[in-house]
C-alpha cells in the first residue's frame, strides 16, 4: 500500500469546499479529471523554454516527456514558463536579469500548489536563475539539463561554439577570414538543438548540476537530440514524484559537501569562471557559508582530467560518448565527499561506481592529467582587495608572471573606440586595463573582460597579453585575463585609481595582483576621484544597481539571500 504523505498541493486542492471548488474547477477546464486533483504529488515543470532563447529551443518537447514519466509515476504534472535568459541575445548582458529571472522562479513555485519541481535548463543564466530561486522554497526539485549541440563541423574540422567565435574574430582582424566563410562557419557551428557544446558556461553549470548531486547521474553531457536525453527526462519525471513521496528537498542535496565536490570537479572538467558568481549566489539562498577562497582552497590544485576546449581539444559530444562526468567523478573519488547524497537517493560515488572511461585521450586520469593545478585561482592585492580570479588552465601559460605598463580604457565604448588605433601607444607587454564593467558599473557584469588584442599586435602574430577587468570572460574564451576584480571600478575600488603608464604585477603562484603606485599618491587619486552617475534611474535596472553585491559574494542582490520557504499563510479569498 502506499505511503501516505503530506502534499503541500492539498492546501489548494484538498478540500471540498469554497475554496477547493474554486482551485480545482477552473484547472478543470484542461481537462484534467477530479481524480488527479486526489493525493497526487503535483510536480511543477518550471520551463526555460523561449524563442529567444535558442539554447533552450527544444525545452517544449522536453517538458511534454518529462509529464510522461510523471504521470506514468502517478503524479500530476503542471507546466509553467519562467523568464528565460538567452545568451547570445540579449543586451547589454543576461547577467543584469540572473537574479529577476531567480525572482519569476521563486515567487512562481510558492504561490502555486507544487509539491515538487522539474528545473528545465539549458543556456547559461538558465541554469543558476532556476536554482536560486527553487533554492529559496526548497521543495524537492530535480534538474533536467538541456545538452550540449552536437560537435560544429566547417570544412573538415570541429569548431566549438563561442570558442570558434574568439578565433574567428582574431582571423577577421587579421584579413585570413571573408565575409563568405564568417556565414558558413554560423550554420557549420550550430547545427544542432542544444547549448554551447565546449566546456563554456553552459555546459559548465551543467556539469556543476550533476555534481550537486540534482541530476539523474550522467544527465549533464548527453547531446540535446540524443535519445538518451530524453529517456533521461522521461526518468527524471518518474523521480521526482518518488522524492516527493520520500521528502527529499534541496536542502538535503545541496550540503556544505556537495558545494565542496562541485568546485574539485569543475576543476577536474576545466569549467567557466562564471562557475563562481553561481555557485556562491545558489549557496546564499540555501544558507551555505562558501567563500571565494574556498574556491582557490579546494580546486586551485585539482588536476584537468577533461580534454574539452577551451582549455583541451574535445567537445561535448565526444566527453559523453568517452564516458560523460560519471567517470571523471569516479577518478576523483579520492578528492571529493564520497558520501554526499543526489537526488536517485544514492551517494555521488555509488552513481559512478560502474562508470566506464571510452577514450583516454578526451577523458585522462588523475595520474596523468592533462594538465597539473588546473582549477581557478583567487588573487588578492591592492588592485583587488577583496579578490579577483584567473584561470590558469585557459592561459597561454607564458604571462602568469608578468610585470607591464597599463593601458588604461575607461569604459567598453572607449576600448572599442581605441583598440584599433595604430596610433594607440601598446605592445604586447603592456597589461590592457577595462575600467566600468563590473555588476554596478556597466550594469551587469557582462563578458567583456577577455578583451581582443589590438589587430596591430595579433598581425604580428601576438596570441596573448595580460587583460583585467572588474568583467566577467565567456567560459568558451581563453588568455590571461584577471577577472570579476571587487571591488569594482564604479563603487571606487583600487581599479577606478589606475592610469595609463603605471605599472601593474601579477603573480599567479604567490595570488597577487598589485597596482605598483606608492600608496601617498594613490589616496591623491582616490581624493579627486568621483562616481559614476547611476545608469539607470528607474524600474528594474535601478534596483540591480543599489542592491545588487559584488562579484567576491555572487552577485545576487542583499535582500535576497537565504529563503522563504514554501509556506503561504493567505488564501485569495
Ligand atoms: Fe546559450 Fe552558449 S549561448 S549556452
Amino acid at each position: 500500500m502506499e505511503k501516505k504523505v503530506y502534499l503541500r498541493s492539498s492546501e489548494w486542492f484538498g478540500k471540498d469546499d469554497k475554496m477547493g471548488f474554486v482551485h480545482r474547477s477552473w484547472l478543470k477546464n484542461q481537462g484534467h479529471p477530479d481524480h488527479m486533483f486526489r493525493g497526487k504529488p503535483v510536480i511543477g515543470i518550471c520551463n526555460t523554454w523561449s524563442d529567444l532563447t535558442p539554447c533552450n529551443g527544444h525545452l517544449r518537447e522536453f517538458a511534454e516527456i518529462v509529464k510522461r514519466g510523471v504521470y506514468e509515476a502517478g503524479g500530476f504534472p503542471l507546466e509553467f514558463p519562467v523568464m528565460s535568459l538567452g545568451e547570445t541575445i540579449m543586451k547589454p548582458t543576461t547577467m543584469l536579469w540572473r537574479n529577476l529571472a531567480s525572482m519569476d522562479v521563486e515567487e512562481s513555485i510558492r504561490a502555486n500548489p507544487l509539491d515538487g519541481i522539474v528545473l528545465l535548463t539549458g543556456c547559461d543564466k538558465t541554469t543558476p536563475s532556476t536554482l536560486m530561486g527553487a533554492a529559496s522554497v526548497n521543495l524537492p526539485t530535480i534538474v533536467v539539463p538541456g545538452g550540449p549541440m552536437l560537435n560544429g563541423k566547417f570544412r573538415g574540422r570541429d569548431i566549438g561554439s563561442g570558442t570558434a567565435t574568439w578565433q574567428i574574430s582574431e582571423a577577421l582582424k587579421a584579413g585570413t577570414f571573408s565575409r563568405e566563410d564568417l556565414i558558413e562557419a554560423e550554420t557549420c557551428m550550430s547545427r544542432s538543438a542544444g547549448h554551447c557544446m565546449t566546456m563554456g558556461t553552459a555546459s559548465t553549470m551543467a556539469t556543476m548540476v550533476e555534481a550537486l548531486g540534482l541530476t539523474l547521474p550522467g544527465a549533464s553531457a548527453i547531446p540535446a537530440v540524443d535519445s538518451r536525453k530524453k529517456v533521461m527526462a522521461h526518468l527524471s519525471g518518474n523521480r521526482i514524484v518518488e522524492m516527493v513521496r520520500e521528502n527529499l528537498k534541496m536542502s538535503d542535496i545541496l550540503t556544505r559537501k556537495a558545494f565542496e565536490n562541485s568546485i574539485i570537479i569543475n576543476s577536474a572538467v576545466g569549467g567557466s569562471t562564471n562557475f563562481i558568481i553561481h555557485l556562491l549566489a545558489i549557496a546564499g539562498r540555501i544558507g551555505v557559508d562558501l567563500t571565494l577562497d574556498d574556491f582557490d582552497r579546494l580546486g586551485s590544485h585539482i588536476p584537468l582530467l577533461l580534454n574539452l576546449m577551451p582549455s583541451g581539444k574535445y567537445l561535448m559530444e565526444d566527453f559523453y560518448y568517452a564516458g560523460g562526468l560519471p567517470v571523471i567523478i569516479r577518478e576523483m573519488i579520492k578528492y571529493i565527499h564520497a558520501d554526499a547524497i543526489t537526488v536517485n537517493g544514492k551517494t555521488i560515488s555509488e552513481n559512478c561506481r560502474d562508470a566506464v572511461c571510452y577514450n583516454n585521450d578526451v577523458i585522462r586520469t588523475a595520474d596523468k592529467p592533462l594538465k597539473e593545478n588546473a582549477g581557478i585561482v583567487v588573487l588578492k592585492g591592492n588592485l583587488c582587495e577583496n579578490g579577483a580570479v584567473i584561470k590558469p588552465c585557459a592561459t597561454s601559460g607564458k604571462l602568469l608572471k608578468h610585470r607591464g605598463r597599463a593601458v588604461v580604457f575607461e569604459n567598453i565604448e572607449e576600448y572599442h573606440e581605441k583598440i584599433d588605433d595604430p596610433d594607440l601607444d601598446i605592445d604586447e607587454n603592456c597589461v590592457m586595463v577595462l575600467k566600468g564593467a563590473g555588476p554596478v558599473g556597466y550594469p551587469g557584469m557582462p563578458e567583456v573582460g577577455n578583451m581582443d588584442l589590438p589587430a596591430k599586435l595579433i598581425r604580428k602574430g601576438i596570441t596573448d597579453m595580460v587583460r583585467i577587468s572588474d568583467a566577467r570572460m565567456s567560459g568558451t574564451a581563453y588568455g590571461t585575463a584577471v577577472l570579476h576584480i571587487s571591488p569594482e571600478s564604479a563603487v571606487g575600488g583600487t581599479l577606478a585609481l589606475v592610469k595609463t603608464g603605471d605599472i601593474i604585477e601579477l603573480d599567479v603562484e604567490k595570488r597577487t595582483l598589485n597596482l605598483l603606485v606608492p600608496a601617498e599618491e594613490l589616496a591623491r587619486r582616490k581624493k579627486s576621484w568621483t562616481p559614476p552617475l547611476p545608469a539607470a534611474d528607474r524600474g528594474y535596472v535601478s534596483m540591480f544597481i543599489k542592491h545588487v553585491e559584488q562579484a567576491d559574494k555572487g552577485c545576487d542582490f542583499d535582500f535576497l539571500k537565504g529563503g522563504s520557504g514554501s509556506v503561504v499563510s493567505r488564501d485569495l479569498h
